[in-house]
C-alpha cells in the first residue's frame, strides 16, 4: 500500500518538555487511523506539527512524497490536509451559512469578504450544501450557529473541514463533550465519509475511536507506545498500564 503520509521520528519541543519525542509511523492512502492515549500524550501537538501549526524540532513529516516539515500551515492545506481542532473555532453569531462561506473564502485569496460576486457565492454555496450532507447538516443553513446544540456544532466543524475536498483528513476529538446520542451521530457520519478519504481520529473515547479505524496508535509522554489492530488494544498489557490505568485513577 502506499504510504501518504510518513513521520520520521517526529519531536516537538517546548523548552525543557518534549511534547512528541520521536514519533514514527506512516499512513496508507485511504487508512482510518486513531490516536489515542492520556491526556498529555502529545496526541493534539503530533496534530500540529503534521499539519504546521507548531514545527517539529526535530525528525521529518512527508506528505504524498513531499518534505512539508517545515511548510505552513496553508501549504500544506493547499496540498489536501485538512482539520478539526479539539476546541470549537466557530463564529456564533453568523449563520451556518456564513460560517461555511467563511471556510470556503478562507481557502481563497477572497476570504474576508462575504460579498463577492453572487455567481461565486451560488458555487459556495452549492459546495457548503455538499459538505453539510456529509456532516447530517441538510437544511440549517440559515440557522445562527448560537442556536445549535453542541453536537452540531462539531457536525459543522466536520462540515468546514469537508469544504476543502481534503486528501486527508484530521479529526481532533471530534466526539469531545457531546451525549452518547450525539456521539452515534458524530461516528456514524464518520463511518459514511467517502473511504478513500484518509483520516485521522484523535479520540479520548476508546470505545468510539476503536469502532471506526483500520490501526490505532497509542501514544504516552509523547512516545509511541503501541501500534496495533483494534481488536489487539484493549489486550494490550502497555495500553492497559498507561491508558486504561490512568482513566481508572482519574475516574
Ligand atoms: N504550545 C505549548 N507550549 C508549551 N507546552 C505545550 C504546548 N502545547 C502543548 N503543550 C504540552 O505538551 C504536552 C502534550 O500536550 P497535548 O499535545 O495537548 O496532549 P494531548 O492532546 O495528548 O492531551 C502537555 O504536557 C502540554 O501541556
Ligand atoms: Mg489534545
Amino acid at each position: 500500500m502506499t504510504k501518504q503520509l510518513i513521520l520520521d521520528n517526529v519531536t516537538v519541543q517546548f523548552g525543557g518538555l518534549k511534547a512528541v519525542d520521536g514519533v514514527s509511523t506512516a499512513i496508507a492512502m485511504g487508512e482510518r487511523r486513531a490516536i489515542i492515549g492520556p491526556n498529555g500524550a502529545g496526541k493534539t501537538t503530533l496534530f500540529n506539527a503534521i499539519t504546521g501549526v507548531v514545527m517539529a524540532t526535530a525528525g521529518k513529516v512527508v506528505f504524498e512524497g513531499e518534505d512539508v516539515t517545515r511548510s505552513p500551515v496553508h501549504a500544506r492545506a493547499a496540498k489536501g490536509m485538512s482539520r478539526t481542532f479539539q476546541i470549537t473555532n466557530l463564529f456564533p453569531n453568523l449563520s451556518v451559512r456564513d460560517n461555511m462561506r467563511l471556510a470556503i473564502r478562507g481557502l481563497s485569496k477572497a476570504k474576508f469578504s462575504l460579498l463577492g460576486r453572487p455567481e461565486l457565492a451560488a458555487a459556495d454555496d452549492a459546495e457548503a450544501e455538499r459538505a453539510l450532507g456529509l456532516s447530517r447538516l441538510v437544511g440549517r443553513s440559515d440557522t445562527l450557529v448560537k442556536e445549535l446544540s453542541y453536537g452540531e456544532q462539531r457536525q459543522l466543524e466536520m462540515a468546514m473541514a469537508l469544504v476543502a475536498r481534503p486528501r486527508i483528513l484530521l479529526l481532533d476529538e471530534p466526539a469531545a463533550g457531546l451525549s452518547p446520542a450525539e456521539r452515534v451521530i458524530v461516528a456514524d457520519i464518520i463511518r459514511s465519509l467517502p473511504r478513500d478519504l484518509t483520516m485521522i481520529i484523535i479520540e479520548h473515547d476508546m470505545d468510539l475511536a476503536l469502532g471506526l479505524v483500520d490501526w490505532v496508535t497509542v501514544l504516552n509522554n509523547g512516545h509511541l507506545l503501541v501500534e496495533a489492530a483494534p481488536a489487539d488494544i484493549r489486550g494490550n498489557k502497555d495500553v492497559q498500564d498507561v491508558y486504561l490505568g490512568k482513566a481508572r485513577r482519574h475516574a
